[in-house]
């Protein structure tokens, strides 16, 4: 199924002529498509389906082009970035060309989902903008945070389960608050392993959200946490380029306070209301894609 949404992206691509981009495009590894697994459990294998998984999948590309250019992530999906091989410009670029074929695609759609996927950018491009504000300084405020992440990256994912029960005819309502918890418990388990994971497991870096000074939750948690004294500590690492020890130090402290538990627990509740819109739903499916997001070790 993830093999028809690929070649459907390769056509929507291919289809606008221009070697240097189709080459950009070809370099990028497939993700992990969960968008598209949500859209496939709730709306079916149809043609429909797959061009829309195509158009969000495009979307979620284009997402993380311009992404790894405001984090200056020299990693992604396993390879070098589009920035850090070629330059920014052509990051940008290969990004908006992805961006305006996805909206070109969703105008044959229906008006709905084209209202809906096309307002979920909206959103996404402002939390972007929100994340790129908050790392101006230490962020200690939970709810900041999640009014962020809702709006980074639960907007997409909601966009996708919401468009998916349009197709499918399905309670609309429903889908959309189970798609924005799934996009925020993604987000949280998302900004743990960068703390928790390794790298070449991610296939992206590691320890990087608080160097680009981002305080995700684990950082608010730990923060809430700690003495005056490592609050202090903590706060003079912020946007550095740590040391082992500095490094070390923050995992001890995370594992000292025991951060990821506490972390999941907010997770889990927040699961709580997207497993509750879908308990009238028969696919056991969608109940096992919540708790295998929490679970997630890459
Ligand atoms: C990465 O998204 C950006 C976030 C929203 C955390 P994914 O983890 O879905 O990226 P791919 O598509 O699998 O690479
Ligand atoms: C980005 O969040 C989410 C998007 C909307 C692109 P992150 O910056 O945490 O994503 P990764 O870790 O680079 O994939
Ligand atoms: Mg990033
Ligand atoms: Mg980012
Ligand atoms: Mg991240």
């Amino acid at each position: 199924m993830f093999e028809k949404v690929k070649k459907c992206m390769d056509e929507f691509v291919y289809e606008c002529g221009h070697k240097q981009t189709i080459k950009l495009y070809n370099h990028i590894s497939q993700g992990k498509m969960l968008r598209s697994s949500l859209i496939i459990e709730i709306a079916g294998q149809s043609e429909k389906t797959i061009q829309l998984c195509a158009v969000i999948e495009m979307i979620h590309l284009a997402s993380l082009l311009h992404d790894d250019v405001i984090d200056e992530a020299p990693l992604r999906r396993g390879k070098e970035t589009i920035h850090k091989l070629y330059d920014t410009k052509t990051a940008i670029m290969l990004g908006d060309l992805l961006y305006s074929k996805a909206f070109s695609k969703l105008t044959l759609m229906d008006k709905d989902i084209a209202f809906c996927v096309s307002n979920a950018v909206t959103s996404l491009s402002i939390g972007e903008m929100l994340d790129i504000e908050l790392s101006n300084s230490f962020n200690t405020n939970l709810e900041t945070y999640i009014d962020m992440i809702e709006k980074k990256t639960a907007s997409l994912i909601e966009a996708s389960t919401k468009s998916a029960s349009i197709l499918a005819n399905k309670n609309q309502t429903n889908f959309a608050i189970y798609g924005n918890s799934i996009g925020l418990c993604f987000q949280i388990i998302d900004d743990i392993l960068d703390v928790t994971q390794d790298s070449s497991t991610l296939g992206k870096p590691c320890l990087l959200d608080f160097k680009e000074g981002k305080t995700t939750i684990v950082y608010i948690l730990l923060y809430q946490n700690l003495s005056q004294t490592d609050k202090n500590r903590l706060k003079s690492y912020f946007k550095k380029d740590l040391n082992q020890d500095q490094q070390n130090w923050i995992k001890q402290m995370i594992h000292k306070h025991d951060i990821i538990s506490k972390t999941k627990q907010i997770c889990k509740n927040i699961a709580k209301d997207g497993l509750d819109a879908i308990k009238n739903e028969e696919n056991k499916k969608l109940f096992d894609i919540i708790n295998n997001i929490i679970d997630r070790e890459k």
